[in-house]
């Protein structure tokens, strides 16, 4: 059990919601709450009214150093209903009353913490605490029952003496077992354990002169999001990014380029390293046949043409050298979607496409949401809608999983070369 702050603190960075509600055990939540800020967690605390006829919102709010959300229609105004849950990585609830387990299991929402939790969708852990049976009463046991089946992990009550004098299960789990659940629940998976993943992102710039280039609207977010998710879940990656305003993720090898023909050479040469590429790069399609040695001036001709010679297709490049390696890429499009994607699929030898409309309000080049849908050369056809690109970038891991797993045990066949050269 874990009371004290460990060395390592393993919760750094996370935000939690911790919900109060009203039980005896409420004052629990207090040493609960000073674990996971021990643990480096940034905790809100949002109590439902009667939460707050036990402990004063004040003890909770001096201690994690944020206001505490109590009242549903002051925090509408704010929309902190929404807010809150949207940006927590977990929401932790202790004591959680009968009462709370039974609205969360049947979706009613009549307050803020009932209403924020039909709105998260992060994981939930629920640590009830109830006296005189409640417990074992059917109906209870049922809505926990529900709860599990989807998805909240409920930390079991203890055996004990209550607040009533009684002998029973009942009491409010240990803070130390309710902290470890949170940390379970928010431990990376290491599903991608032993793969080698190569990730191109950003846009590629191609010289006109030693101060001009083409280039494209890229943010490189897409990719920077799937090395980011790849290496969480225990991949080794080498990201090949061209030029971006972003920070290199955490663990990740990182390969900085400028030109397509740079990418093509950076990528080839780690091909036979890695069990799994993914093109998210925007790869310039056309670069100046004669980019110049120097700076073009304004003198001269008022009209100019640039001569444009076509890059390397790089993924079908890579494609004609693989041999095991499972290839995904993407398809930036701004009409007929599904069926460039799927010709793309078939002309460049990939396994499987990510399509995305780049005109989709709120998705594509620079935003931090995109929509897609994923299409394996087995057919299947997976629409995903306008989420975090981060959470993409988690559906893709899982959906090419799904294919390196199928591929394992021989349910499809080995990939064929089916790429342009
Ligand atoms: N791609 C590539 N090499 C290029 C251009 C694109 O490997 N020279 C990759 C991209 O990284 C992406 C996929 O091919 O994974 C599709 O890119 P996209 O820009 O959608 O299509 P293009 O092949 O460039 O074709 P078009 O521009 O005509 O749609």
């Amino acid at each position: 059990m874990k009371i004290s702050g460990s060395i390592e603190q393993t919760l750094i960075g996370k935000r939690i919601v911790l919900g109060v509600t009203g039980s005896i055990a409420a004052y629990k939540a207090v040493i609960l709450l000073r674990a996971l800020l021990r643990e480096g967690a940034c905790v809100h605390v949002v109590m439902t009214q009667s939460a707050t006829k036990f402990v004063t919102p004040l003890t909770f709010e001096v201690l994690s150093g944020h206001p505490v959300s109590t009242d549903l229609f002051a925090a509408q105004q704010e929309m902190k209903h929404l807010s809150l849950p949207e940006q927590a990585d977990a929401i932790v609830i202790a004591p959680a009353t009968a009462n709370c387990l039974a609205k969360s299991a049947l979706g009613l929402g009549d307050d803020l913490l009932s209403t924020m939790l039909l709105t998260a969708q992060c994981p939930l852990i629920m640590a009830p605490a109830m006296d005189g049976g409640m417990w074992t009463h059917p109906a209870v046991k049922e809505h926990v029952q529900t709860l599990r089946a989807r998805g909240t992990v409920v930390v079991d009550p203890t055996m004990g003496l209550l607040a009533s004098g009684q002998i029973g299960q009942g009491r409010l789990a240990e803070e130390g077992v309710i902290l470890e659940a949170v940390q379970t629940a928010l431990a990376p998976r290491q599903d991608w354990h032993g793969q080698r993943i190569l990730v191109s992102a950003g846009p590629t710039q191609e010289p006109i002169d030693p101060v001009r280039f083409i280039s494209n609207r890229s943010s490189g977010k897409m990719g920077y999001a799937i090395a980011e998710a790849a290496q969480a879940r225990g991949a080794q990656v080498v990201l090949v990014t061209g030029p971006t305003a972003l920070s290199p993720p955490r663990g990740v090898e990182v390969v900085s380029i400028a030109t397509a023909e740079d990418m093509t050479k950076a990528l080839s040469m780690r091909l036979a390293w890695s069990t799994v590429v993914i093109m998210a790069a925007a790869v310039a399609d056309f670069r100046p046949k004669h980019p110049l040695s120097h700076k073009i001036k304004k003198q001269g001709p008022a009209d100019r043409a640039l001569d444009l010679e076509r890059t390397t297709d790089i993924l079908s490049f890579l494609s004609a050298q693989r041999t095991t390696q499972l290839l995904v890429g993407f398809a930036a499009e701004t009409n007929d979607l599904i069926a460039h994607a799927k010709d793309k699929l078939t002309m460049k030898g990939l396994d499987l496409i990510v399509a995305n409309d780049v005109t989709t309000a709120g998705a594509g080049f620079g935003s931090d949401q995109n929509a897609a849908t994923l299409i394996d050369r087995q057919g299947s056809m997976t629409e995903l809608p306008l989420m975090p690109k981060r959470a993409l970038a988690d559906a893709i891991l899982n959906h090419a999983q799904a294919l390196l797993r199928a591929r394992q045990s021989n349910l499809s066949p080995k990939p064929a070369n089916m790429g342009r050269g």
